[in-house]
């Protein structure tokens, strides 16, 4: 694949895809500890056959993204909490955990290096930042392995859900993606490797994502495809489902804060699919999905319309702009949860 150019881009059409940038950062841990690591040109990596993370999916992987400012300037938002879930994704898969500090600073050189392809303010595009962690070395039986490589790559994109901020329609599955006390909290390829065959059923029948629905009872929401849910009460409360086997998403930890700021009373709580009726208004959050509009769940064969299929609702609008208002810097937002890397 040959290196992408700037002038490549329509960057107010952009998709939600990779691209060949310039530069990644890319560090080894060996002998126990992580190395220096360094930015590399070469996007392919090379690894043992035998190892863990493509065998028994020993890896992890984060998302995040940087924001060109109306000034020029470039902002990331949040990458310390990025940093502390990678840690505890980590953790739970026995891998090395990679200091937050050098995570964070490792995002900044990789955007740095790759600044020309942070899309222009107004174009609603980002370029997105994807960390992974896999074990590189050689085993056999099922153990976890001693050597490991952080990559971090950079790709533009666009809207991860077609609509943007046009709602759209979302699907209920017999699927689980995980189970309580699995791997639901952790950000492992497993999560997702398990979200593929319903996720291409959603699709093909015309949905942007699936609903997953608890995997004891099948009755709580989980998680939308790759973005937790929220939905707004006719009483004007901001509720999120609580689950021990969903992601804790950052854009979930950040809109519960927001939410709070603008009077909703935030909470997060079980939410039961047959209670759909107590929503006003519903939506996806996400780095990728910032906050879509969820126009309608179809539940067993019964569609059930939030406040329209086709606009986005006022709650969340004001919950969309006040975002990414913080995100692009045309708005004051918590101390610290910007980083402000410059022109
Ligand atoms: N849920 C899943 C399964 C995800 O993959 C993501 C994306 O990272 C999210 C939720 C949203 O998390 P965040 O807001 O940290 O991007
Ligand atoms: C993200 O929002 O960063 C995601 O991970 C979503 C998805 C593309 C896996």
């Amino acid at each position: 694949m040959s290196k992408a150019k700037p002038t490549d881009f329509d960057w107010a059409n952009l998709d939600f895809s990779y691209h060949d940038l310039p530069f990644r950062f890319r560090t080894f841990y060996r002998n126990g500890r992580w190395e220096e690591g360094k930015l590399v040109t070469d996007s392919q990596i090379s690894l043992s056959e035998a190892s863990p993370s493509i065998h028994y999916g020993q890896q992890v992987f984060e998302g995040l993204k940087a924001y060109r400012r109306p000034d020029g300037g470039i902002n990331l938002f949040r990458p310390n909490e990025n940093g502390k879930r990678m840690n505890r994704s980590a953790k739970r898969l026995l891998m090395p955990e990679f200091p937050v500090d050098r995570f964070v600073e490792a995002i900044k050189q990789v955007v740095l290096a790759n600044k020309e392809f942070v899309p222009p303010y107004g174009t609603g595009a980002t370029l997105y930042l994807r960390p992974l962690m896999i074990a590189i070395d050689s085993v056999v039986g099922v153990q976890p392995g001693k050597e490991y490589m952080l990559n971090i790559y950079a790709t533009p994109v666009g809207p991860y859900f077609k609509g943007g901020l046009t709602p759209t329609a979302f699907v209920t599955s017999q699927y689980d993606r995980a189970a309580h006390g699995g791997t639901g909290r952790a950000k492992v390829g497993g999560n997702y490797a398990a979200s593929l065959l319903p996720g291409s059923k959603a699709h093909e029948t015309g949905y942007s994502d699936v609903v997953y629905l608890d995997p004891i009872h099948h009755e709580y929401i989980e998680e939308l495809g790759s973005a937790n849910f929220f939905g707004i009460t006719k009483l004007g409360q901001f509720l999120t489902p609580k689950s021990p086997s969903i992601l804790p998403s950052i854009t979930k930890l950040s809109v519960l804060d927001l939410s709070k700021e603008m009077g909703l009373k935030p909470a997060q709580v079980q939410i039961s699919i047959n209670d759909l009726d107590l929503f006003a208004e519903a939506g996806a959050m996400g780095t990728a999905a910032v906050i879509s509009p969820v126009g309608s769940i179809t539940n067993q064969g019964e569609k059930h319309v939030f406040y329209s299929e086709t606009e986005p609702g006022p709650i969340t609008l004001k919950l969309y702009n006040r975002l990414t208002g913080i995100q692009f810097g045309t708005e004051t937002g918590p101390e610290g949860w910007v980083i402000d890397l410059g022109k």
